[in-house]
């Protein structure tokens, strides 16, 4: 990404933070993800009263941009008070699409506090690659048990 692409990245995870929905941890997140189409998508945390139910915010930025047709991604910016790290279950769903994307992490100023690309903070991935010759694959119900 380039510096214009950088800043407004992060500057669209800030704005959309203010609208995360996290009255139990209140713990707020901030997403904006960039497509390589040059779509740009925010998430924030949406949280539930059954917990287990909420959805963090770089899962509700991909989900988005996927919904919209997108499957292809540059960078993704997270801001948090303290710039907190993407949880490993994020990672794992954003690296379905893009295993090297440019990650910023940001704190609730805007100041980056880590930059670097998803395979560093998920190194190898559980991929299409993994299913290849498996068992896990579909089966006609017949085939069950075999
Ligand atoms: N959260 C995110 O939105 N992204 C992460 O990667 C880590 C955690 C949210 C989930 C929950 O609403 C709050 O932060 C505290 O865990």
């Amino acid at each position: 990404m380039n510096p214009e692409e950088r800043s407004e990245l992060v500057r669209s995870a800030i704005s959309s933070r203010e609208k995360a929905y996290a009255p139990y941890s209140h713990y707020t997140v901030g997403a904006a993800l960039l497509s390589e189409s040059g779509g740009l998508y925010q998430g924030v945390n949406v949280e539930n009263a059954a917990y287990p139910n909420g959805l963090c915010a770089e899962r509700v930025a991909l989900f988005s941009a996927v919904a919209a047709g997108e499957r292809k991604f540059c960078g993704m910016a997270v801001v948090t008070r303290d710039g907190g790290f993407p949880c490993g279950a994020c990672r794992q769903a954003l690296a379905e699409f893009s295993p090297s994307l440019e990650i910023l992490i940001a704190d609730g100023s805007g100041k980056i506090r880590w930059e670097g690309s998803l395979s560093e903070l998920l190194p190898h991935i559980f991929s299409a690659d993994s299913l290849k010759d498996s068992r896990s694959r579909p089966v006609a119900p017949a085939q069950l048990g075999d």
